[in-house]
């Protein structure tokens, strides 16, 4: 088992501007399953999100709504983002908020070893802003829009029109770290994943990386340059460095060595500021490129990115309140491949809602748990020798244990909730076929059914450890009906690499009693 490996997972530090959906909460949920899985086998995990404060489109909103940026920002982030984390059931190790001084004096004495290196200079940027994106557009990253803007260049993301921006800016010398971010592409090619936004990025810095502007003078809600009060960084290069200020960066070096480099999980609309910009401005001050840059995909509605600005935002809280945060953490996790698009509908979630959270995982833990209680008092039955039907479920589990943790390595989070996925499958299956039932009418078969009931728990008891990153609620109550707690110790203990192993369930324990672990929902939407 590899203990103490390090394990720094970060999520997007998102804009205060708006209150979350369920497209920041799939980021959200993705990297807290990773961190999860990793704390519980083990690993020096370190799980990082936050909030994005600064820059033009906070201060518009702010204004817009009669209050200071600050202001604003206090009320959205205690009002609505840190309530997400309750809502989803996030574990994480710390909350940055890019206003806060541990980052803004860090942020700044990152810009002067840049500006002291001489990777900074003062030139004119001419061209047009996306206030939605915060981001330089080039010709090539506009549309023409349709509906009330017919016509216009428009923003292909926000499909707003773009406003043009004439300012004397200072500049990054990024156009000096081309060939070394081509060097690192190649060189690790897990450095961007998945293999789609890896060609992507790869495409886009072989057209050639112009110098990026890094300060904005219109405006003062931001971080001021240390050597230029008159100009505030921008937005993107202070967000960037939340990833290093959060965990020491200028402060305490002995924790950032301990966390530093971190996996960064982003949606693909922010990849390159991730794979292309933040590596260079690493580089440029002379510090380790993240361990990766993860690319997912965007839940869509009517096959666009679900968006606040666009009316297709859906709360978070507009399914947990129904389906339970479980149910929420799962759907996303397994009906969507990581990496990948994904469409939203209730239909769908409801579907499999009841057909493999109530129907095959819930119904199965509460059937063989009320099987115990009633054939074995309560008590968790020895089991005699093993038949190959028996066997076949000790396989599937190693199997299921061992698949699962090779996919959490590559992130494909989807194919280690499907290898787990075998457990129930095969249990359900095996419950059918061994008809304990009809085992218990005759006292002769005692000993076989014993050995039946004891396969099922113990493969219950693989589940609840597997799956608790995914699903910390439930398989906590199924964790407490196992009665586990005081011979083996609390669930998030449980080394989740050695989750396979056989016959941890010691014969004897009392079984307490399980609730519903997912009542059906008879008017779902
Ligand atoms: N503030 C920047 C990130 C700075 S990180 C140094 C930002 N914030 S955001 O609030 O707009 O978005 C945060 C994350 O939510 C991004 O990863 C984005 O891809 C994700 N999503 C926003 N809408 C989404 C969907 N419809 N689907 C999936 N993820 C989506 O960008």
């Amino acid at each position: 088992m590899a203990a103490d490996k390090s394990f720094y997972v970060t999520t997007p530090i998102f804009y205060v501007n708006d209150v979350p959906h369920i497209g920041h909460a799939y980021t959200e949920v993705a990297a807290d399953v990773l961190a999860r899985w990793h704390r519980q086998a083990g690993d020096d995990t370190w799980l990082l999100t936050g909030t994005d404060e600064h820059g033009q489109k906070i201060l518009r909103t702010a204004t817009a709504n009669g209050a200071t940026p600050q202001e604003w920002a206090d009320r959205l982030v205690e009002s609505a983002w840190k309530p997400l984390l309750d809502t989803i059931t996030i574990a994480n190790d710390d909350f940055i908020r890019t206003t806060e001084p541990r980052h803004e004096v860090n942020v700044q004495k990152f810009l002067t070893t840049l500006y002291d290196a001489g990777f900074i200079y003062t030139g004119e940027y001419e061209g047009a802003y996306c206030v939605g994106c915060e981001e330089y557009k080039q010709p090539s990253d506009l549309v023409v829009g349709t509906g009330e803007y017919e016509g216009q260049q428009v923003c292909a993301i926000h499909s707003k029109p773009v406003e043009s921006l004439h300012e004397k800016n200072y500049f990054f010398r990024m156009s000096d770290f081309e060939q070394r971010l081509l060097d690192l592409y190649e060189a690790r090619p897990d450095f961007v994943q998945p293999e789609s936004a890896r060609n992507e990025v790869i495409q886009f810095v072989k057209q050639g990386l112009a110098d990026l502007s890094i300060s904005r003078s219109t405006f003062d809600w931001g971080i001021k340059l240390p050597w230029d009060e008159t100009h505030v960084v921008y937005v993107w290069f202070d967000a960037l460095l939340n990833y290093i200020t959060a965990t020491g960066y200028g402060q305490d070096e002995a924790n950032f060595a301990r966390r530093w480099p971190a996996t960064h999980i982003v949606g693909k609309d922010i990849l390159r500021f991730h794979a292309v910009i933040w590596p260079a401005m690493l580089m440029a001050a002379g510090i380790d490129v993240p361990k990766q840059v993860y690319g997912h995909g965007w839940l869509l509605v009517g096959g666009e990115k679900m968006s606040k600005s666009k009316l297709t935002g859906i709360a978070p809280s507009d399914i947990t309140d129904t389906f339970g945060s479980d149910a929420f953490r799962y759907y996303f996790m397994s009906a969507i491949t990581f990496g990948q698009d994904g469409s939203f509908s209730w239909e769908d979630l409801s579907a499999r809602y009841h057909a493999e959270l109530a129907n095959g995982f819930g119904n199965l833990a509460s059937r063989a748990l009320a099987m115990v209680g009633k054939y074995f008092d309560g008590a968790v039955p020895a089991p005699g020798d093993y038949a190959p039907a028996d066997k076949a479920i000790i396989d599937v589990v190693a199997a299921a244990a061992v698949e699962a943790d090779a996919a959490i390595e590559t992130l494909a989070i989807h194919d280690a909730i499907s290898s787990i996925w075998t457990i129930v499958d095969a249990l359900n299956g095996y419950i059918t076929e061994q008809e304990p039932w009809a085992l218990a009418k005759d006292p002769a078969n005692a000993p076989r059914l014993a050995t039946v009931l004891y396969t099922v728990t113990e493969g219950l008891r693989a589940l609840a450890v597997l799956l608790s990153p995914v699903m910390p609620l439930s398989t906590q109550k199924l964790w407490n009906a196992l009665g586990v707690e005081a011979s083996l110790g609390a669930l998030a203990a449980q080394p989740v690499r050695n989750a396979g192993t056989w016959g941890q369930l010691v014969p004897g324990t009392a079984l307490g009693t399980l609730e519903p672990l997912f009542p059906r929902i008879e008017t779902a939407e």
